[in-house]
């Protein structure tokens, strides 16, 4: 089986290639990624030397680099988690996203249909569906919930998700899409809240908290999120979209408080600033479906989850080190120095 793996320098990417590699020896994994800011060749390091790994920089929207590297691997399936990620950047600059994500999905799919494939998978988000209010704890994002997008990145996500159903549809594409929501562990990013607060706690500095920290996010550790796709693309059924989620819903106040305590940091770190725009509330997934037809179901508790991503971060400080003293920091500035 060979599987190209779009996105695999980034945070959940490179998880799945290292869970990939280690269940599937006779497997062939080829990592596609533009090396964005957010792509790190030195977190695929450890799986460098591996004969069933290889990587190859390229940007999904480059037709031609993306057609050579099918004609060249003739890839079995596609998983895609290549995207601009992170929604404050998105509001910064919608426009990226707008082309990354979408026109990328085209151009990989169109791929998939010139060359013939099993598989492509499509590595969406929750936030396709908006928003829930903190008052109704009863209501869940189901498969059938419309899709109701808040910002640039959900929006562009979503009308990603909307051209993968099309090709489906229309030219009978093998496709599946997951909808997960919130990742954490190692390897992610510093810009995103759990990473941010834990690498800002090491340093002593602010711990900004937007608006009033009552925004809730369902968290799922980064394997968990791993093993469903790795379900999803073996059994899930083509045509199908299935949400992925824990039931681990949490105050964003209370995730920066659990990280203080966990490093012995003090609370007056905590910072209250400017609030996200059109920040959505809470999100919760239901995931009923790919529990019921795949048995699928998140295997690591949060209070072990978070202490483990906490020691990968005191374990690993050269891969944060030198992001946050790259250009990194000129992000930070902008984003956080006037903030207020
Ligand atoms: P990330 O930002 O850490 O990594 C994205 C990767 O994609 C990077 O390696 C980057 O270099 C690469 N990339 C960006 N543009 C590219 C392009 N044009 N061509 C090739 N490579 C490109 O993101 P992540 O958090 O690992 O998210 C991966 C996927 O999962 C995304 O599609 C995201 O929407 C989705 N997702 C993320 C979460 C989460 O909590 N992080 C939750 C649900 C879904
Ligand atoms: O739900 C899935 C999504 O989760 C993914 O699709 C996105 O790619 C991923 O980035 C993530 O989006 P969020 O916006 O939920 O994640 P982020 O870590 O940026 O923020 C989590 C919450 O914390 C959110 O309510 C905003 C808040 N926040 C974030 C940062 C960076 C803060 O209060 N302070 C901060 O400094």
């Amino acid at each position: 089986m060979n599987i190209i793996v779009t996105g695999g320098a980034g945070f959940i990417g490179s998880n799945f290639i290292f869970h990939m590699l280690a269940k599937y020896p006779d497997y062939r994994i080829i990592c596609l990624d533009k090396l964005t800011y957010a792509g790190n060749l030195s977190t695929l390091e450890c799986v460098m030397d591996n004969p069933n790994f290889s990587f190859v920089k390229a940007d999904i929207c480059d037709r031609e680099a993306v057609y050579a590297l099918f004609e060249r691997e003739k890839p079995d399936m596609v998983v895609n988690f290549a995207a601009e990620s992170h929604v404050d950047r998105s509001i910064d600059n919608p426009s990226i996203f707008l082309h990354t994500n979408i026109i990328g999905t085209s151009v990989l799919m169109d791929a998939c249909l010139k060359y013939g494939i099993e598989r492509y998978h499509q590595v969406s988000t929750d936030e396709v569906y908006g928003d829930l209010p903190l008052d109704r704890p009863d209501l869940f994002f189901t498969e059938e919930t419309p899709l109701h997008t808040s910002s640039p990145y959900s929006s562009s996500k979503a009308s990603a998700d909307l051209l993968v159903l099309a090709y489906h549809r229309t030219y009978g594409l093998n496709v599946s899409i997951s909808r997960c929501s919130n990742n954490y562990g190692p390897y992610h990013f510093p810009e995103k809240l759990i990473p941010l607060t834990i690498v800002n706690a090491l340093a002593n500095k602010a711990l900004p908290v937007y608006g009033k920290g009552e925004n809730v996010r369902d968290w799922l550790y980064v394997e968990d999120h791993c093993k469903a796709i790795d379900l999803i693309i073996h059994k899930g059924r083509v045509g199908e979209v299935y949400n992925i989620g824990g039931h681990n819903e949490m105050k964003n106040i209370d995730i920066v408080k659990i990280i203080c305590r966990l490093l012995g940091k003090s609370e007056d770190l905590i910072t209250y600033v400017a609030d996200r725009k059109g920040h959505d509330m809470r999100y919760a997934i239901d995931p009923a479906k790919i529990h019921a037809e795949l048995g699928w179901l998140p295997e690591t508790k949060f209070a072990d989850g978070i202490r483990k991503t906490v020691d990968w971060y005191l374990n690993n400080r050269k891969w944060w080190e030198d992001i946050v003293s790259g250009e990194y920091r000129d992000y930070y500035d902008k984003m956080y120095g006037n903030r207020g």
